[in-house]
């Protein structure tokens, strides 16, 4: 008999919609390698109209503006959290003392002392709580883990991971709650990017001992929505220059956050280079795989990758993967590992991971303030 995670969702905006269609088409997943079933059954958020587009989700029995009330259903044994960050700590406090399980939406608390206490709430809680980060479930970057895992690179010589936005290039796009301090955070790009490009590194091993950070805000202004204007006073880009310890070698690790990346829609890429080889992967191609190998010619080899997954799926082996697909990947390696079942898999963001995230861009911060690099 399958196992049944019954999953409620506090905040039903961008992700909380993306969430529910994850598990939607939970049936293409291969029942074997995935042998748990979920099932939204309850939802909540503030806005109205948005109850209203989850009565037109299959299955779901509580529809409420109150979290509490959701944290009270017996029909809920997990809760996803996406909501604004300066509401992360207390909700997430919420789930974990009602006894469910979390997962949280990045950047786990809006600074490092809020996902710090998110962190020790997990712990003696004990409760199962992941962090979410998608990207590395597409078959491209799994491949760059795998090289990079296997040592076919040899020496490592570099490594730039990065998430790029061009939407905010335009100043008329209206500002949100990610553009402002009080509900994003003073990390500002780096909590709303920084999750997917530490997550890789992060789990080969590559923790910065040292970072220098490049911060820029270009807009402080945009409209309101209202018609007026509206203070906008986070970081757009950010650029963090790091030392990672590989091997007792230090090597640069580049981490790069924009929200003004000119021509880049939502670009996460990946590049790893040694000095036997190289692998890199960009959504912006999303079947395609690039690997290098030193010979007498300089040649990057592109390989035209199918819909190699995780977690298996009804999708033919030739198709291409999208955003709907990794998500629904990262929230297969939620469940699977959540009973105990992993394996050697790849799995979501550890609570561990999201607070060496947040010392990272705290620590960016500090160096940006000082003109200097920080050591961690
Ligand atoms: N994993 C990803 O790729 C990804 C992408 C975008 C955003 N995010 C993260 O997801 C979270 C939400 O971002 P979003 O883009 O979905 O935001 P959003 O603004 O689209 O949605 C947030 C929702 O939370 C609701 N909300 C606010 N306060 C609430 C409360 N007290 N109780 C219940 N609902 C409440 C709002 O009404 C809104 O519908 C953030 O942490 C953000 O960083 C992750």
């Amino acid at each position: 008999m399958q196992n049944v995670m019954r999953v409620g969702i506090i905040g039903g905006g961008l992700m909380g919609r993306e969430a529910a269609s994850a598990f939607g088409r939970w049936f293409v997943l291969d029942r074997e390698r995935v042998p748990v079933r979920a099932e939204l059954t309850a939802v909540c958020d503030l806005q109205p109209s948005l109850l209203e587009w989850f009565k037109g989700v299959p299955g779901v029995r509580l529809l409420t503006r109150d979290h509490r009330e959701l944290l009270a259903s017996p029909d809920v044994d997990v809760v996803y959290v996406a909501v604004p960050h300066n509401l992360h700590e207390s909700i997430y406090v919420d789930v974990l003392r009602a006894g469910k399980d979390l997962l949280a939406e990045k950047p786990f608390g809006i600074d490092l002392g809020a996902a710090e206490r998110i962190a020790h709430e997990a712990r003696v809680s004990g409760r199962f709580v992941r962090c979410s980060s998608e990207f590395p479930f597409l078959p491209g970057a799994q491949r760059v883990f795998e090289t990079a895992r296997s040592g076919r690179l040899g020496t490592l010589l570099e490594v730039r991971s990065c998430f790029w936005h061009a939407s905010d290039l335009d100043p008329s796009k209206p500002a949100n709650w990610k553009r402002q301090v009080r509900t994003c955070g003073e990390i500002g790009v780096m909590g709303d990017l920084g999750m997917h490009v530490v997550h890789v590194p992060f789990r080969l091993g590559w923790k910065p001992v040292r970072v220098y950070g490049q911060l820029q805000k270009i807009y402080g202004e945009r409209p309101d929505g209202k018609g007026g204007m509206a203070v906008c006073d986070t970081w757009d880009n950010a650029m963090l220059h790091t030392d990672v310890l590989v091997e007792g070698r230090e090597v640069p690790v580049r981490f790069e956050m924009k929200r003004l990346a000119p021509g880049a829609t939502n670009t996460w890429s990946l590049e790893v280079l040694g000095t036997e080889g190289g692998a890199r992967f960009s959504t912006a191609e999303p079947k395609t795989y690039w690997e290098f190998q030193r010979g007498k010619e300089q040649a990057w080899s592109r390989i035209d990758l199918g819909f190699a997954s995780v977690f298996p799926t009804i999708t033919g082996g030739i198709f291409e993967p999208g955003f709907p697909d990794c998500f629904q990947q990262m929230w297969a390696a939620f469940a699977v590992e959540r009973a105990g079942l992993l394996g050697s898999r790849f799995g979501c963001v550890t609570p561990d991971e999201a607070v060496a995230s947040h010392q990272l861009f705290s620590a960016a911060l500090r160096s940006h303030e000082a003109k200097a690099a920080v050591a961690l």
